[in-house]
């Protein structure tokens, strides 16, 4: 039996999940998986071959067509739809625009769970995302359940986004996370909510070094069973 250990990190949007499961990843020595640029260079593929996503031949034609791959050099998120890099391009606007859409597809989940199980087999791994405690790795040792302010978290997501994007503004940028919120908790499929066992982990006031300790503490024991 694989006795690897698995950590799922789901939440909000922008509230740091991807900054604390990298940075648990370089300090464990886990392997990092970020679901959501899954779901984003879905998105992007359907964008750029202008899928119908009422059509589901054409969405189901189209996945068949999508493969994709991580480079975890550096435990940052590189990732390949087939074969090219696209880890900018998933994070500007035309494609935050569209996921919510795109990952309230049955068919576009079922195939994602499907690769995100596989990548969890055998090592240790972190993934966040929405649905990682709940649906993907229901059996997690340790699930973190992360949230922030919203306004705080429209700042913070305004200031990553801010030099490539200089003609956006804080509200659209605030906008579009409420609008993410509320389709993600929502949706019929595998909407965002907290596992029951999962702890929650409220950023708002926390420095990154003191939420890291926090999840390094709720981890520790787990390795020494391991
Ligand atoms: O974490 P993120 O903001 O990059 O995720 C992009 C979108 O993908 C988000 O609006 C919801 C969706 N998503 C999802 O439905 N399930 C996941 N496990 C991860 C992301």
């Amino acid at each position: 039996m694989s006795n690897n250990i698995v950590v799922a990190i789901d939440g909000y949007s922008s509230c740091g999940k991807s900054t604390i499961a990298k940075a648990l990843a370089k300090k464990l020595h886990f392997i990092y998986i970020d679901s959501g640029a899954m779901y984003r260079a879905v998105t992007l593929y359907f964008l750029r071959n202008n899928i119908d996503l009422n059509d589901s031949g054409q969405v189901s034609e189209a996945l068949k067509n999508i493969h994709l791959n991580f480079h975890s050099r550096d435990y940052q998120t590189h990732i390949m739809l087939n074969d090219e890099e696209v880890s900018d391009e998933i994070r500007q606007m035309p494609v935050s625009e569209n996921v919510s859409a795109v990952s309230a597809i049955h068919a576009v989940r079922v195939e994602m769970v499907k690769q995100q199980q596989r990548m969890g087999k055998s090592k240790n791994i972190i993934m966040d995302g929405r649905d990682i405690g709940t649906v993907v790795f229901p059996d997690a040792q340790v699930k973190l359940f992360m949230t922030a302010d919203p306004k705080v978290r429209a700042e913070r997501r305004f200031k990553e986004l801010t030099d490539k994007n200089p003609d956006l503004t804080l509200e659209e940028v605030f906008e579009n996370l409420a609008h993410r919120d509320y389709a993600d908790t929502t949706r019929k499929e595998s909407p965002l909510t907290r596992a029951h066992d999962a702890i929650i982990l409220d950023n708002t006031d926390l420095t990154p070094d003191e939420q890291l300790q926090f999840a390094i503490d709720k981890i520790t024991p787990f390795l020494k069973e391991a």
